[in-house]
């Protein structure tokens, strides 16, 4: 992954799915290098979203990568299925995996790069064993299940430890951070050590989509220029 750092990540689940490929093309004029997929399952997470065939419909539309996010049990179930579609990242939860490094091993055997997800209540203790292999580490800023949440405010301080962690490693894996960015905490969520930020109702809810992408990206940036 060679990407400028920091990634602005839409949510396509905040997107109107009436007019998938507009919201997209948005996206694209504003030079969107990501696009995140949340995908649930109704079980994991209390809601239910949207599968492999959206995440296809969605990569027709965009030549951006498609950051995956498996909210899902049994995630070694689907791996391929979302693969197939076109899937450049697919990204479990910890909480989901009792083989988590084999599962980080069957993404990568789809020829693609592989993330963990964390809950805001685990431990950052509990992924330390596959920090050397993981390309993404995905720190939760709010209970996975829906958008438009508020942000987590411990999630700074996680952040930071997980930076600590990556430098005494000497790892090269990325910290997303996903729930609750907006204009006013994306600053201050960059300059505690995140890379990419996922955003979904900041926005997909804006008047002017390419406009709040290319404020989003300034406020990232200038929070890498302060980091703590
Ligand atoms: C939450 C999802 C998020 C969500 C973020 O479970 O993983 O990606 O779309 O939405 P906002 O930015 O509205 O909090
Ligand atoms: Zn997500």
């Amino acid at each position: 992954m060679d990407f400028k750092l920091p990634i602005l990540a839409p949510s396509l689940l905040a997107s109107d799915y009436t007019k998938l490929g507009e919201e997209i093309e948005k996206c694209n004029q504003a030079d969107t290098k990501w696009l995140h997929c949340d995908i649930m399952d109704g079980h994991f997470v209390p809601n239910i979203s949207f599968g492999p065939k959206f995440v296809e419909a969605a990569g027709s539309c965009t030549e951006a990568f498609l950051d995956v996010h498996l909210m899902i049990e049994k995630p070694d179930q689907y791996i391929e299925a979302f693969a197939d579609v076109g899937a450049n990242q697919i990204t479990v939860h910890q909480e989901t995996c009792p083989h988590l490094h084999r599962t980080i091993q069957n993404i990568h055997q789809q020829g693609i790069t592989a993330g963990v997800a964390l809950n805001p209540a685990t431990s950052l203790q509990a992924i330390e064993p596959v920090l050397d292999i993981v390309d993404l580490v995905l720190v939760m800023s709010v209970n996975p299940g829906f958008g438009g949440q508020s942000f987590i405010e411990h999630t700074y301080g996680r952040l930071q430890k997980l930076r600590k962690m990556r430098d005494e490693l000497g790892a090269g894996f990325l910290i997303e951070v996903d729930g609750g960015v907006n204009l006013d905490n994306i600053s201050k969520v960059v300059s505690s050590g995140a890379d990419v930020l996922v955003a979904g109702s900041a926005v997909f809810n804006a008047k002017n989509i390419p406009k709040r992408i290319e404020n989003l990206r300034e406020k990232a940036q200038a929070g890498k220029g302060t980091m703590v």
